[in-house]
């Protein structure tokens, strides 16, 4: 949470949240009079995602016509991997009512940190599970990957259920296609909370249905680089420390 999500909070009449996090409700009620729980009316065993998204996206927008301002609050950053903010927005704006989006710390952010990634490098490319596989989306083993949503990989029904090993068969063999046997990945949960220990599996990429039934829905997969990428411009390279190259590709500073 920023300083900027914190004064939102504050200055709400209603926070409708969709969260599992002990702390949250605590979190929430010290900013606003008001909190309300989405998460358990909204997800039924087996049932449609997208029904629960309709769902979260209703209450919030009957609450912004009865008592506006309201925030919609979910864990992470608002546009990163949810599409519940996306259909807030898309129906607020047929009602005519107004929607800013605020940031929030990702687990983009956080898995970052964790492994020590830095995108300049190598660059970084990301994709979802299930995406990923139904339209054979390019992977690249020269450049750091992640993963998101591999415990949710090849359904888009809520489901508390723990995975079976054939659950990944499909992603092991797509991802085989371009890493070598014996890539190792690391599927990673960083710590929600200070008080709960991030979990980390490392696992060459064949092994990964081994790991099935501790592959919950919070996980994240990163696959290391397997291949270094040559210099292909070796004239650029040249120039990178020319000052007068410098000088051509700039305004003067005198
Ligand atoms: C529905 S998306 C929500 C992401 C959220 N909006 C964000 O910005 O972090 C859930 C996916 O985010 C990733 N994720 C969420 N929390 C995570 C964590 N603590 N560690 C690693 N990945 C996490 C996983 O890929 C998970 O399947």
């Amino acid at each position: 949470v920023t300083t900027e999500v914190d004064a939102a909070l504050r200055s709400a009449n209603e926070v409708l949240f969709v969260d599992t996090g002990l702390a949250t409700p605590a979190f929430l009620a010290a900013r606003c009079p008001r909190i309300t729980p989405l998460f358990e009316d909204s997800y039924a065993e087996s049932g449609a995602r997208l029904s629960s998204y309709h769902h979260m996206a209703a209450r919030t927008l009957a609450s912004a016509l009865d008592h506006p301002p309201v925030v919609f609050a979910m864990h992470g950053h608002p546009t990163v991997f949810s599409y519940p903010a996306f259909l807030v927005r898309e129906l607020a704006t047929e009602l005519g009512l107004e929607v800013r989006v605020l940031p929030g710390i990702s687990a983009h952010d956080t898995v970052l940190a964790a492994l020590w990634i830095d995108p300049s490098v190598r660059g970084l490319l990301q994709y979802e599970a299930t995406d990923l596989l139904l339209r054979r989306r390019a992977l690249l083993p020269d450049v750091p990957t992640l993963i998101w949503q591999i415990g949710l990989v090849e359904s888009r029904l809520y489901s508390k259920a723990r995975s079976r090993p054939e659950r990944f068969h499909a992603l092991r063999d797509y991802l085989l296609q371009s890493y070598p046997q014996g890539h190792r990945a690391i599927a990673i949960y960083t710590s929600p909370h200070p008080r709960v220990p991030p979990t980390r599996f490392e696992f060459a990429i064949e092994e990964m249905p081994s790991h099935a039934e501790h592959l919950h829905a919070g996980f994240t997969l990163y696959l290391p680089p397997a291949v270094e990428r040559p210099i292909a411009d070796a004239d650029l390279l040249a120039r990178l420390d020319d000052p007068a190259h410098l000088a051509r590709v700039t305004f003067s500073s005198e």
